[in-house]
């Protein structure tokens, strides 16, 4: 391979998204800002990206190196690789059994007051081998790949014992190093009180705190450590515990807060300088507020509040205007959002939540890797970047969410590797 060889061209882009611009999450009018090319081409050499632009321009940039494969992207939309930033990937079984008691109105913590819900979950997670966890977050996994998305947090949280949580992990690990698709893992072994704690939240608390979270850093297992903040699950002040214990270790931090009820989650974030909090249906303006002051990412999850069925779903409107970065994911999980289709998400984001096509595809592109702590990597076409990207049967970035319920996506490109055709 000569030195300094194009891998791989693609070319003839009628619309490419780069999502170029500064350095840091974006939030208010820049969240409309993506950086569109028509006619572009992306140029890409050791799976890093080495040119994007104009073809012109980036023809240019490349003229006396040899182009080993060349990919035509017949006039097509391609946007960078989409990034889910907050998914349950590894579990047992599934929970379509609750979809009758939703319908005869029992709410989501309601069945899981009733040792449902994540409980149930927790009991098939438990009964399930490492291999089928692996198998079944591997179909999963296939699938989010096959709708566009080319980097996954994936979150523990269904083990709630050491030896649960670290095989949920080890799952997760075994991902990473086996999937084109990258895994970036959160340790959420707060995320229920188990039956075996039950009227004893704090004494688990304590397990995850003394016995979990230094064995878990021990072994490299996790980046993040999340918490579900939430009325009936873990209050404010538990919250707060955990996630300064896990601060202390090292982890960076994330919190599902607000979701149902109003509890002070946004704030504890901006307070604890969370690098995401999550959900946010409930968020005071005073919350968000100072969230926005702190930087926090506002990670909303519009597939999970459409399958809820709730009335209300999350303020983005307001958070964009408060100058609060917006992430966007599919929230994947065996309960309240069982759906790996980021697609779905960009076409619920858009009716639900009020967003313009360009503000979604920066909430699942640049900001989705600052949620993750990425952005130096991925969520942008930019040079040094990771070259990811997807190429869609569309001719522009509004018939995305606009044709709804099916599979837009054409070609992805991992890394510099052609891995969806
Ligand atoms: O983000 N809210 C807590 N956790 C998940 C749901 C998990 C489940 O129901 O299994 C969520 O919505
Ligand atoms: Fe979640």
């Amino acid at each position: 391979v000569a030195e300094g060889a194009v891998d791989l061209l693609v070319h003839n882009v009628g619309m490419l998204i780069t999502m170029r611009g500064g350095p840091g999450p974006r939030s208010g009018a820049s969240m409309a800002e993506i950086g569109a090319v028509a006619g572009g081409a992306v140029a890409i050499g050791d799976g890093l990206i080495l040119a994007a632009g104009r073809e012109e321009d980036v023809r240019d940039q490349i003229a006396g190196r040899a182009i080993l494969q060349e990919l035509d992207a017949q006039g097509r939309l391609v946007t960078p690789g989409l990034i889910d930033p907050h998914t349950h990937l590894v579990h047992g079984g599934s929970r379509e059994h609750e979809l009758a008691l939703k319908l005869r109105g029992v709410t989501y913590l309601e069945i899981l007051a009733q040792g449902g819900g994540i409980l149930s979950t927790v009991e098939m997670t438990r009964a399930a081998t490492e291999d089928e966890l692996y198998v079944k977050a591997k179909k999963s996994l296939d699938t989010m790949l096959l709708y566009g998305a080319t980097t996954v947090e994936a979150k523990s949280g269904y083990g709630l014992t050491l030896e649960d949580e670290l095989k949920q992990l080890r799952v997760a690990k075994r991902l990473q190093e086996t999937h084109a698709v990258d895994v970036v893992s959160t340790f959420m072994g707060a995320h229920a009180v188990p039956t075996e704690y039950k009227e004893r939240a704090d004494a688990y608390v304590s397990t995850v705190i003394d016995t979990m979270l230094p064995e878990i850093k021990r072994l490299g297992l996790a980046e993040f450590c999340d918490v579900f903040c939430e009325h009936g699950v873990f209050t404010v002040e538990q919250s707060r515990a955990i996630l300064r214990a896990a601060r202390a270790f090292g982890f960076g931090l994330k919190i599902h807060a607000d979701e149902i009820e109003s509890m002070g989650g946004a704030e504890l974030a901006a307070e604890l300088g969370c690098i995401s909090a999550e959900h946010l249906l409930a968020a005071t303006d005073e919350g968000l507020n100072a969230m926005a002051r702190a930087g926090v990412v506002a990670v909303c999850l519009p597939a999970t509040s459409f399958n809820l069925r709730v009335a209300n779903h999350a303020r983005a409107r307001a958070m964009i205007e408060m100058g609060v970065p917006v992430a966007l994911s599919t929230d994947y999980n065996p309960g309240s959002s069982p759906t790996e289709s980021l697609q779905l998400v960009m076409t619920l984001a858009c009716l639900h939540l009020r967003m313009t096509p360009e503000e979604v595809i920066t909430a699942l592109t640049i900001n989705a890797a600052h949620a993750i702590g990425r952005a130096d990597q991925i969520g942008s076409l930019e040079v040094g970047k990771q070259a990811d990207l997807v190429l869609y049967h569309a001719p522009n970035l509004a018939y995305l969410p606009y044709h709804f319920g099916i599979n837009h996506v054409d070609t992805v490109v991992k890394k510099g590797r052609i891995v969806v055709t």
